[in-house]
């Protein structure tokens, strides 16, 4: 990749770094926690990538002290974490468990007191196991649980958290749990999985309702989103690519800032589901993008029972995640949003961006990631080249503080500004730490 130079952002632009708890915290038995669908995946044979588990992670519960202290280091404005809801209603219903609630007070008091604005996802896939038990997602009461949930997290951390997100990715949720299986709890139902998607938007909706009646000040959304890429410009291509369009990105945005689901998905959503509309469009005071790669797509071949079919986008350089690195698809992923909700969609933040790459401790004790800065580097030229196109764009996460357990690949995706050592937890801030803190402090 060409080295770009950085670009300027505004002074107030919003820098900071995401996390989220199961993919950190380890401590899965501890503090009252009770069982979530990822223990459950993670124990089940062949799910995880070397058989790895959650069980330590990157130990932050243990070790948050250490880590608020790196991001006070690095400077950041901002802190998104996720609340494991499994901490704090051990079976997702009913009485918070007073252990969790504690947990995370001392957290974000520690966070505040290093002057980082504590951005709070009430939701990142860790679903506790009783409710998967009832349904999950693809039962209406789960929504209802959340929106509980939501009430009972909002009260007691409204007066710190800044910034909340209600669910992160549902898309991912839907599609790699339910539709595919990848991910917890591993439900192949491809198209029947629709109505989670539903019920996660109805869930956010709730969440929305519930926080802002806690007293909450800025709620929004986070999810993942691709620019589409048909493999050809013939008219079946072009319609596979609206379906895979509807289904990754439309299904989540549009009930959210324009109150209806695109036409493609709507036979597959649970009947009356027009009625929860008006609860999941509530206005927003940001949304959420999460960028990682374009989404390429073609017609269906002979006997795909889907109508579209997806591609791997070829002839750009590799993560060590099988992501394609293609910086300015965040950029034409912005300007499209920006034109498709006009005056619906408020201010915007990038909540995730990042890359992995095989990070090693070099003999000099350093960890030389270059690869990591002229990622980040080009995606913030994506960024400010947007906004210089009209899009307000608030503010960038990265994705990670610290390396930590990427779902199925377990560990070997290291996708962090600080190298996690399992054996030791030895904390090792790489280069693009450094290089990210210069960018922060304007050095
Ligand atoms: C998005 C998810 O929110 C996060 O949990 C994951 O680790 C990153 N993408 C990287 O794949």
């Amino acid at each position: 990749m060409p080295p770009v130079e950085n670009p300027t952002f505004p002074s107030e632009f919003l820098w900071g770094v995401s996390t989220s708890a199961f993919q950190i915290e380890g401590a899965t038995g501890e503090g009252g926690r009770g069982q979530s669908i990822w223990d459950t995946f993670t124990e089940t044979e062949g799910k995880i990538a070397r058989a790895e588990h959650a069980k330590v992670a990157a130990d932050h519960f243990h070790r948050y002290s250490e880590d608020i202290a790196l991001m006070a280091e690095l400077g950041v404005g901002a802190y998104r974490m996720s609340f494991a809801w499994p901490r704090i209603q051990p079976d997702g219903d009913g009485k918070p468990n007073a252990e969790g609630l504690a947990f995370y007070d001392e957290l974000l008091d520690e966070v505040c007191a290093a002057g980082i604005a504590p951005t709070g996802t009430l939701f990142h896939w860790d679903l506790p196991q009783a409710l998967e038990d009832k349904g999950g997602w693809l039962s209406r009461d789960t929504a209802e649980r959340f929106g509980e949930y939501a009430a009972i997290v909002g009260e007691r951390f409204s007066d710190r958290v800044k910034m909340w997100i209600p669910l992160n990715e549902p898309m991912v949720m839907s599609i790699f749990g339910y539709a595919i299986g990848e991910y917890a709890p591993g439900k192949t139902l491809l198209l029947d999985a629709l109505p989670t998607a539903h019920y996660q938007n109805l869930a956010h909706g709730l969440a929305v309702q519930a926080l802002r009646a806690a007293g909450a000040r800025s709620v929004g959304t986070a999810n993942n989103h691709s620019p589409i890429w048909p493999a050809t410009d013939s008219p079946e291509d072009k319609a596979a690519g609206e379906w895979i369009d509807a289904l990754i990105n439309r299904t989540y945005a549009d009930p959210v800032l324009l109150g209806r689901y695109p036409e493609q998905v709507v036979a597959h959503l649970p009947a009356g589901f027009a009625d929860d509309l008006p609860t999941i469009a509530q206005p927003l005071d940001f949304y959420g993008v999460n960028y990682y790669e374009p989404q390429g797509v073609a017609a269906p071949g002979e006997g795909n029972p889907l109508p579209f079919e997806l591609r791997a986008i070829e002839g750009y350089p590799m993560t060590t995640n099988d992501s394609p690195i293609v910086p300015h698809g965040l950029r034409d992923l912005l300007v499209g949003f920006h034109e498709r909700y006009r005056e619906h969609l408020p201010p915007v933040y990038i909540t995730e961006n990042g890359c992995s790459f095989d990070d090693v401790v070099a003999e000099d004790g350093h960890v030389h990631d270059q690869e990591r800065i002229d990622f980040l580097d080009s995606h913030l030229v994506a960024v400010r080249e947007a906004m210089d196109a009209g899009v307000d764009v608030r503010g960038y996460f990265v994705w990670s503080l610290m390396d930590n357990f990427e779902w199925s690949k377990g560990y070997q995706p290291r996708f962090g500004l600080v190298h996690i050592d399992y054996e030791t937890q030895k904390r090792t801030p790489k280069d693009s730490f450094g290089w990210y803190r210069k960018l922060i402090r304007h050095e």
